[in-house]
């Protein structure tokens, strides 16, 4: 197998990983359905590299149906590209917690892209787990990505 293709499969793995931890480790159904979204997501893109590796190693394999998947398109987040999201200049406010990112611009406790002292743009796991016990109070927030693991 080719170095890049390895390479380009290890990488899927780890996220479909990441993504089962953390469908494990969480109590909120609706971030559950996310993550089960996400996992066949990444089933999908593991399934199409590995019978496009053995369609070029001539093997005449039926080509995989992909695995049905609801997900609509995701948009995957660096931070970078979240710090831009702040709220300010007209900018929305998103915040990231637990790998999903939340639009919180029309949150009344979020007015302008700040609250308690914590500014949006940013990836705030820790201060929501310092803040908030449960997660359900996000349930209302428009949710607009994932951020790159
Ligand atoms: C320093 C940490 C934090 C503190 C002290 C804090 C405190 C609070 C308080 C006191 C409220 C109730 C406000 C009210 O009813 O007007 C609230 C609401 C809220 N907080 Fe936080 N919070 C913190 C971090 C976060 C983080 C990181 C998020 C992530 C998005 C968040 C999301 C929310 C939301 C969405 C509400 C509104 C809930 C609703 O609509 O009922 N909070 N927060």
């Amino acid at each position: 197998m080719h170095f890049k293709t390895y390479e380009c499969l290890e990488y899927h793995i780890l996220r479909l990983n990441n993504y089962q931890n953390l469908s494990f480790t969480c109590c909120n159904t609706n971030q559950k359905i996310l993550y089960s979204q996400l996992i066949l997501l990444e089933l999908n893109k593991i399934t199409n590299i590995l019978y496009y590796t053995f369609l070029q190693s001539n093997l005449n394999l039926r080509q995989p149906e992909s695995i049905p998947s609801t997900a609509p398109q995701i948009r995957e987040f660096t931070l970078d590209e979240l710090s831009k999201f702040n709220g300010s200049g007209g900018t929305p406010a998103y915040a990231a917690i637990n790998g999903v990112v939340y639009d919180v611009s029309l949150s009344p406790a979020w007015g302008g892209g700040s609250h308690f002292g914590l500014l949006a743009g940013k990836d705030l796991t820790h201060e929501f787990a310092g803040c908030h016990k449960s997660m359900d109070i996000l349930n209302s927030l428009p949710r607009v990505g994932i951020l790159e693991p």
